[in-house]
């Protein structure tokens, strides 16, 4: 019974020994001590070991249960900390590693223009009033002095809709809806899509506008000149300047196109500004009597202004960009780069 025993144990601690991880050595503790293991079958065999003998070989049966169970409590600990090692090894992370690049979008250049025109109007008590991008042909050409067969008209190509309605052309058509809508004093901005049949590198047929326009008692050209001024110093440097040259637009009279002097080469003359030292930037004027009396406002008590920016435009010479496609044509690589 000794030897049995022996052979038993020898078995054992080699079954124990070639268990590789926790759930072979579960098996093997279910095939050394479980009911059809082989030290339960000795046990069960007791019954025919003489009673005197009984003790000892019960003694014998309870130390090798004891010595196998030692070892497999040993090896248990020994595949459980291999375990860990095994996930430590699997979850390490190299802190030295180089982050993972986080791609973070930015504003569209001509959306960047947009709010910082927006907010240095509002500043000065400019309120924002959002036009029509389909207007009629009224609202876009005849209430603004340019009836039917005006000359002007030829001066913007125009996407019609129907014999009525049409594109607008110029965020001017705003300045009606406003003057109809509200009575003076009008102070406000209209920032939008408008729309020409034109392309080439510096037009699009599809373009942005900022509309202002102000009606009130006892506005003049002065007060157009001081506040375009403002605005040019905030938008392009304290040190610009701003000039007005005679123009031509219908519903303003008189009307000027406004320059800044270059903020290149601060007015000695660059590739920027063609040699001149000065950059147009926008067209404006004092709002045309016929157009106030159109909309029902005395001009005897009050006159006003209004000025139209081209976004793009003030987009492409703010980040150097000199053709008007790069802003249309959403290539990541360009837009990435075009951020405050
Ligand atoms: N609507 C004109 C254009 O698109 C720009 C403009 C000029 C707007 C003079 C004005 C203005 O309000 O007074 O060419």
């Amino acid at each position: 019974m000794k030897e049995k025993l022996q052979a038993i144990r020898e078995k054992a601690i080699a079954s124990i020994g070639e268990a590789k991880d926790l759930n072979t050595l579960n098996e093997v503790r279910q095939e050394l001590l479980g009911k059809k293991g082989e030290l339960t079958a000795v046990l069960k065999g007791m019954k025919d070991v003489a009673p005197e003998d009984r003790p000892t070989v019960g003694q014998w049966v309870n130390e090798a249960r004891e010595f196998i169970e030692g070892h497999l409590a040993e090896a248990n600990k020994k595949l459980q900390s291999k375990a860990l090692e095994i996930r430590y090894e699997a979850e390490k992370i190299d802190v030295t590693m180089p982050a993972d690049e986080v791609k973070r979008g930015n504003l569209h250049p001509v959306s960047l223009v947009r709010n910082e025109l927006s907010d240095i109007f509002t500043s000065m008590g400019f309120e924002v009033f959002e036009g029509n991008e389909i207007e009629t042909d009224y609202y876009n050409f005849t209430a603004l002095n340019t009836p039917d067969d005006h000359p002007a008209r030829d001066m913007q190509d125009t996407f019609y809709l129907s014999p009525e309605f049409l594109l607008r052309t110029q965020t001017s058509s705003g300045q009606i809806h406003v003057m109809e809508a509200k009575k003076p004093p009008i102070k406000i901005i209209s920032p939008g899509k408008v729309f020409r049949s034109d392309d080439d590198a510096t037009h699009s047929p599809m373009f942005s506008q900022m509309e202002g326009l102000v009606v009130d008692k006892g506005i003049n050209l002065c007060d157009l000149k001081g506040i375009l001024e403002t605005f040019l110093k905030k938008l392009f440097g304290d040190g610009s300047k701003t000039r007005l040259r005679p123009s031509y637009f219908p519903f303003t009279e008189p009307s000027v196109e406004v320059d800044v002097s270059c903020f290149q080469c601060q007015g000695k003359g660059c590739k920027l500004c063609k040699g001149t030292g000065w950059i147009e930037v926008l067209g404006a004027g004092v709002v045309n009597k016929k157009v106030l009396e159109g909309c029902g406002i005395d001009t005897d008590e009050y006159s006003g202004y209004a000025f139209g920016i081209g976004l793009e435009r003030i987009a492409m010479l703010k980040y150097g960009i000199n053709n008007i496609k790069l802003l249309f044509e959403s290539d990541l690589r360009v837009l990435s780069q075009l951020d405050d």
